[in-house]
């Protein structure tokens, strides 16, 4: 087989028409019976070629699904498209395999969640720059990649930092900028690790401030438009209700069985001088969907607030400068009770670190803070009930859930990676709640 590299993948078989795949695909926006696959072609294709779905892996018997090309960006030559297939009444609870063409074995595989009670894991972590081989370098090409999938989650939530490029430029030029934030999410998914690893599990992923903008950017920063653009259009995402056109915060709520997941977007909203963090909207957004947690009486709640919610008034870290809005949050989730039954997964700070809840003066939730998945170590906020007495490199946790239909047993675990594509739990990093009726315990 000839495989020609300046085409951009395109593979030839001898005495066969030519085929094309995919420089990259991966997965989002599962439920019980429907998922969103994207793949990029290099080439430049005079139609979209159909995505081959199936329960077995060698796609015998897969039906053909008609993709849905995004618009180019700008009217420059597009230097690749980005193909979205939306996979419809799927069965709950199974095991997918989709791929462009059998015979080269490129596949994506990914589960579909059960309905109702379903017992599932989740991984989450953040921070993949890259310490190797040169300290500070972009984008990662580590084995905890591997590790994480070894574990098999159902999903994996990225809470930022995806890459370290800092994108930056002038507004004016919104292609410009555009163009960036492909770019950098195409060397991600061309690390072989990564690649892998998204091709096999499917992600629920949110920025942080490299992957947005320059460090530490927010509402104001010359970025915030394009990454829109790019992230409604390159990234798998459930819906986005405050953004329908690719034009707001990216805010988004999933359920993954008894599970309510709320995601939010600490960035592209984010005004320091008004000490706003999520900006009215998404604010309304947020206590609007507490509140429909509550009244559906969801056994638990997980909140994925990339940055640190543990730190002290008027810190520079996490929410220290957004010090009214983080109370005002938390005194709602205590009015709304579900203080007891609400998770929090963090990132940004470059540890890994649970509180019990004891050091949570706002709101008195479980917090867990998981990081870097690739990157040097560095501590922010605290102190929290359990951490390790070192912060290494390769770090991430897990929520396992364990659902009967009336007990639901959800337990953090913190990994860091040993090398060999393998992980082994950190001891310290280790709750466990038990959830019935409106409530739960922490059990040992
Ligand atoms: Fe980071």
């Amino acid at each position: 087989m000839l495989r020609s590299l300046a085409a951009g993948l395109v593979f030839t078989g001898s005495g066969q028409s030519p085929f094309v795949e995919p420089a990259w695909m991966w997965s989002g926006a599962v439920t019980a019976t429907s998922a969103t696959v994207l793949a990029a072609f290099t080439e430049r294709l005079g139609a979209t070629p159909p995505l081959l779905v199936s329960t077995s892996r060698d796609l015998a018997g897969g039906r053909q699904l008609q993709g849905r090309v995004t618009p180019a960006p700008s009217r420059s030559r597009a230097d690749r498209v980005v193909v979205e297939y939306r996979l419809e009444g799927l069965e709950p609870g199974t095991e997918y395999f989709a791929g462009i063409e059998p015979a080269s074995g490129t596949r994506l595989r990914l589960r579909t969640f059960g309905r109702g009670p379903f017992s599932f894991t989740v991984a989450f972590a953040s921070c993949a720059g890259g310490t190797r081989p040169v300290p500070m370098s972009h984008v990662s090409n580590s084995g905890v990649f591997d590790a994480i999938g070894a574990l098999d989650p159902h999903l994996f939530i990225h809470m930022g930092d995806l890459h370290y490029y800092n994108i930056n430029g002038a507004a004016r030029y919104p292609d410009v900028l555009l163009k960036r934030f492909r770019r950098g999410l195409d060397r991600v998914l061309s690390q072989e690790h990564q690649a892998l690893f998204y091709r096999r599990t499917p992600i629920a992923y949110v920025w942080d401030d490299h992957d947005y903008g320059p460090d530490d950017a927010d509402s104001r920063s010359s970025t915030r438009d394009a990454a829109r653009r790019y992230y409604g259009v390159d990234v798998p995402h459930y819906p986005l209700p405050l953004a329908p056109l690719n034009d707001g915060p990216i805010a988004q709520a999933f359920e993954v069985g008894r599970v309510r997941f709320l995601m939010t977007d600490m960035r592209s909203e984010r005004l320091p001088p008004a000490g706003e963090m999520l900006g009215a909207r998404q604010k309304a957004w947020l206590h609007a969907e507490l509140e429909r947690a509550a009244a559906d009486r969801v056994p638990l709640v997980a909140w994925v607030n990339p940055v640190p919610w543990i730190t002290a008034d008027g810190d520079a870290d996490g929410w220290g400068r957004y010090a009214a809005e983080r109370r005002e949050i938390g005194e709602r989730i205590t009015a709304l009770g579900l203080g007891r039954r609400l998770v929090m997964l963090s990132g940004d700070a470059h540890m890994l670190a649970f509180d019990d809840g004891r050091h949570n003066a706002n709101g008195g939730f479980v917090v867990a803070q998981a990081a870097p998945l690739d990157r040097f170590v560095r501590r922010k906020g605290g102190p929290y009930s359990h951490e390790p007495p070192q912060q290494k490199n390769g770090q991430f946790a897990t929520l396992q859930v364990e659902d009967t239909g009336t007990r639901l047993t959800a337990t953090l675990q913190g990994y860091r990676y040993v090398g060999n594509g393998k992980a082994a739990p950190v001891r310290e990093t280790r709750l466990r709640l038990e959830c019935t009726d409106d409530r739960c315990a922490l059990t040992t």
